[in-house]
C-alpha cells in the first residue's frame, strides 16, 4: 500500500514538475492550478502546452500504480530485453492503470541495495542473479556450486522441477516472493593472463558477485575473490586493481569487459540466471483483477528473455571473438578435468547450508 502510493505521488510530482506545477495535497487543487495556468497562457504556445498540461493531468489521474523494474545489465540483454518486454505488456494490456518504469544500467539501485529498496518499497521488481540472495537465504546457493550443471538444459529442467520451484518460495520469511527464473548462462573465466590450468589461477584478484559459495570457489584453486558490485567491475579491470572476473557472454560482451581482458577461457564452470522477485506487500496488496494480468505479462517476458538468452550467448561470444581484442581459449576434456576437481570440494563445503536433497535434485537434471 505504502509502496504503491509513494510511487504514485512520486511520480506525479515528476510530471508536474515538468510542467511547472507543483503538487498539492488534494486532486480539486490540483486540477484549479491546472485551469488556471492553462486560462493564463496565449498563442500557440498556449495551445501546446495546454495539450502537454492536460495529457499530464489526464494520465496522472489515470496511472494507479508504478512498477519500478530495477536492474544493473545493459538494455541489450536477455534481462535488459525481457524487462523492457513486460513494460511493453503490461502497456498494452492494462493501459494507464499500471505503468511500468524500468531503470537499467544501475541507474537506481547496485545490485547490492535493490533487496533492501524492494522492502522499504522503493522499487517493486527486479531480477538480481541468483548469486545475490544470500543474506536472504542459503538454499539459492545451489546454482553457484561449481561444475554442478551440464548446461541450460539441465539448469532449466531443475528450475521448473518441484525443487526449483520449491525455491520460489524461500524468502517468503523475508517478505519477498519469487515470481520465476530468468536464464542469463553459463559463465566464463577472463583474466589478465591466460587461464588453462588451475594453477594458473594462483595468487590472482577476481571480482566475484556477493557469494560465499563464489569466494570458496576460487579459493579453491589458490585466487583471491573480492565481492564487488557489478556496476564496478570494468574500472576494477581497466585500472589492474583486480586480474579477473567471472560472467556470462552477453554481460562480458555488452559492459565490454572483453577489451580490458587478454584472455577469456571458455570454461562453462557455472551458471549465472536470475530471480525475478517482487515484495510481497506489493504483490498482495496489487487489485485481483490486475495481479494475473501482470503476472501473464510477466511470464511471457520471461518465455521471450529465456528464448533469446542462447542466441544471445552464442552472438555476443562471435562478435568478442571478431574484435580481436582478446583471445578466448576453449579447454581440453583432460584441463577441464583439473578445474573440476580442483573446485568439486566446494559441494561438500556448503552441502550443509544448502541442503543434499537440492544438490542431488541438481545433478539428476543432468540426466
Ligand atoms: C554480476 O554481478 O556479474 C551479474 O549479476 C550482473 C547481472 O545481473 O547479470
Amino acid at each position: 500500500m505504502f509502496s504503491r502510493r509513494h510511487s504514485r505521488n512520486a511520480t506525479l510530482a515528476f510530471r508536474l514538475h515538468m510542467t511547472g506545477v507543483s503538487l498539492g495535497n488534494s486532486r480539486d487543487q490540483l486540477n484549479k492550478k491546472l485551469q488556471e495556468r492553462i486560462k493564463s497562457m496565449r498563442g500557440i504556445k498556449m495551445g501546446i502546452a495546454a495539450a502537454a498540461l492536460a495529457f499530464a493531468a489526464t494520465s496522472a489521474q489515470a496511472a494507479d500504480i508504478t512498477i519500478k523494474f530495477s536492474h544493473v545489465v545493459a538494455e541489450n540483454t536477455p534481462k535488459g530485453k525481457m524487462a523492457n518486454k513486460f513494460a511493453e505488456l503490461v502497456h498494452e494490456r492494462l493501459g494507464d492503470r499500471v505503468e511500468v518504469e524500468v531503470y537499467p544500467n544501475s541507474q537506481l539501485f547496485g545490485d547490492n541495495k535493490v533487496l533492501e529498496a524492494m522492502a522499504l518499497g522503493d522499487v517493486q521488481l527486479a531480477a538480481p542473479s541468483l548469486s545475490k540472495f544470500g543474506k536472504y537465504t542459503s538454499k539459492l546457493q545451489v546454482f553457484d556450486l561449481p561444475f554442478l550443471f551440464k548446461d541450460m538444459k539441465a539448469v532449466e529442467k531443475f528450475q521448473q522441477g518441484p525443487k526449483g520451484q520449491e525455491l520460489l518460495h524461500s524468502m517468503e520469511d523475508k517478505g519477498f516472493i519469487g515470481l520465476g527464473y530468468l536464464h542469463n548462462g553459463m559463465k566464463q573465466l577472463s583474466a589478465s593472463q591466460p587461464l588453462i590450468e588451475p594453477a594458473d589461477a594462483d595468487g590472482l584478484k577476481f571480482r566475484i558477485m556477493s557469494s560465499d559459495v563464489l569466494a570458496a570457489q576460487f579459493e579453491a584453486v589458490q585466487a583471491v575473490p573480492l565481492k564487488k558490485p557489478f556496476s564496478e567491475v570494468f574500472t576494477l579491470l581497466q585500472t589492474k586493481a583486480i586480474d579477473g572476473q567471472e560472467n556470462t557472454w552477453s554481460n562480458i560482451y555488452s559492459k565490454k569487459f572483453f577489451e580490458v581482458q587478454d584472455h577469456i577461457t571458455e570454461s562453462n564452470h557455472g551458471v549465472l540466471d536470475y530471480l525475478v522477485v517482487t515484495s510481497a506487500d506489493f504483490w498482495n496488496g496489487l487489485p485481483d483483477d490486475v495481479r494475473p494480468v501482470v503476472k501473464k505479462s510477466l511470464d511471457e517476458a520471461i518465455a521471450y528473455g529465456n528464448k533469446i538468452s542462447m542466441e544471445k550467448a552464442e552472438a555476443d561470444k562471435k562478435a568478442i571473438a571478431e574484435s580481436g581484442r582478446t583471445t578466448i581459449h576453449e579447454l581440453t576434456d583432460e584441463q577441464r578435468a583439473a578445474w573440476v576437481e580442483s573446485m568439486k570440494p566446494v559441494w561438500k563445503q556448503f552441502e550443509g547450508d544448502i541442503g543434499k536433497d537440492l544438490i542431488d535434485a541438481a545433478v539428476a537434471s543432468n540426466g
